[in-house]
Formats: structure tokens, C-alpha cells, sequence
């Protein structure tokens, strides 16, 4: 394929501040590297689909199919902007990926081998991030917005999938429950410590 980019997720629960980290690490980033932002659900045919027709309580369909329509969505993202992004050396910052199908749709009953499974065509990131804030802190963020994977519940389990990756050391965790500006320091800084162990990897 000649990948010459760096490709960097960045996942966390909803209301974890975890676009808006995104955006900020791509800001620090791109004085110095040329940048892709992007996000999943996608703005493809499947993620487009996903926003209008899936995310809402009266509009839920079985976990199996929604895993299944975002394994889609990152099948179409990665040949429409990852895979071009990265043979053209750029860096590319992903917000939510493949551990947001393992944490979401495995924590709502599916099991993790099979969401790997159908993922499996799916390009392997360099860096994954898990932006850590406590249930509760996401579920006050959360008050006014209508997203149906939120009760604190769920939000408890969720997070559990994550801490398991991160764990097994395929996530690297950073504590997002603090002052924004604090966090998007760190942030910046384990990339440039990553960027650096991955040193060769990136053309630019
Ligand atoms: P999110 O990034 O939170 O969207 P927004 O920026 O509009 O707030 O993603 C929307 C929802 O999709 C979120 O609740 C998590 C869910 N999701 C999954 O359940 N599985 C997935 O694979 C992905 C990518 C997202």
C-alpha cells in the first residue's frame, strides 16, 4: 500500500472532551506536520446514515447490524480519506475508531471477537488514545444533548471495555478529567513522545 503517515485515534466516552482534544492536538500538530483531521461515524453514505437514522432512541436497530453499519462506515472512511491521507505522508488524527465498536456494541452484549472479526479489513491505527473522564463527569457534561448511549450505566460498562484496552497496552490513557488546556498538553506531548519511538515511520 506504501503507508507513509502516522495514523493516531482518539477515543473516550461521549461528552469526554475527546473532539475537542482531537482538534486541539491537530492544531499543535500541524505547525509541524501536514495533518488530517477526521472522525467516525464518517461524513461517507454509512456514517451519513448512521447520524440521521441510528443514533436515536426510537431510531435504534440491533447492536449486531449497528456494528456492523460502522464497521462499514470505517471500511468506506478508510479507502475515501485514511488510506489516501496516509500514502500522502500526512498525519492522520482519527476521533473514534475500531475501540469505539469494541467498547459500545461489545459492551452492549456483543462479544469482542466477533466486532474484531468484521473489522478485520479495517487498517490498523499506530496510536490509540483514551481520553479518560470519570461516568459521572460525562453524564453532567451530557444534560442537554440527545445521543441515546449515555445513561451512566452504560457509560460504566463502556468505559470497563476501554480500561481493558489499555491494560493490555493497546490504549495509552490520559486523565481528561482535568482543566482542558492541561489535558491537550499531555496529549500533545505523549504524541511527541510517540511520534519520536516512531521516528522513520513519518516521511515528513
Ligand atoms: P460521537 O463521536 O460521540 O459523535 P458526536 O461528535 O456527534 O457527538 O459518536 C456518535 C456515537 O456513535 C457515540 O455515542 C458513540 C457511537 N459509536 C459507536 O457506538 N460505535 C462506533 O464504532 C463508533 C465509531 C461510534
Amino acid at each position: 500500500m506504501g503507508k507513509k503517515g502516522i495514523f493516531i485515534v482518539i477515543e473516550g466516552l461521549d461528552g469526554s472532551g475527546k473532539t475537542t482534544q482531537a482538534k486541539l492536538l491537530a492544531k499543535k500538530l500541524e505547525k509541524t506536520h501536514n495533518v488530517l483531521l477526521t472522525a467516525e461515524p464518517s461524513c461517507g453514505k454509512t456514517g451519513s446514515f448512521i447520524r440521521e437514522d441510528c443514533l436515536y432512541e426510537d431510531k435504534r436497530l440491533p447492536t449486531e447490524a449497528e456494528a456492523l453499519l460502522f464497521a462499514a462506515d470505517r471500511i468506506e472512511h478508510m479507502y475515501s480519506e485514511v488510506k489516501p491521507a496516509l500514502e500522502n505522508g500526512k498525519l492522520v488524527i482519527c476521533d473514534r475508531y475500531i475501540y469505539s465498536s469494541l467498547a459500545y456494541q461489545g459492551s452492549g452484549g456483543l462479544s469482542l471477537e466477533w466486532i474484531k472479526t468484521i473489522n478485520a479489513r479495517a487498517l490498523q491505527p499506530d496510536f490509540s488514545i483514551f481520553i479518560d473522564v470519570p461516568p459521572e463527569r460525562v453524564i453532567e457534561r451530557l444534560q442537554r444533548k440527545k445521543s441515546v448511549m449515555e445513561t451512566l450505566e452504560t457509560q460504566q460498562r463502556v468505559r470497563e471495555v476501554y480500561l481493558k484496552y489499555v491494560a493490555k497496552g493497546e490504549l495509552v490513557r490520559v486523565d481528561g478529567d482535568r482543566p482542558k488546556e492541561v489535558v491537550a498538553e499531555e496529549l500533545h506531548a505523549k504524541v511527541l513522545g510517540l511520534l519520536k519511538s516512531a521516528k522513520g515511520l513519518l516521511i515528513d
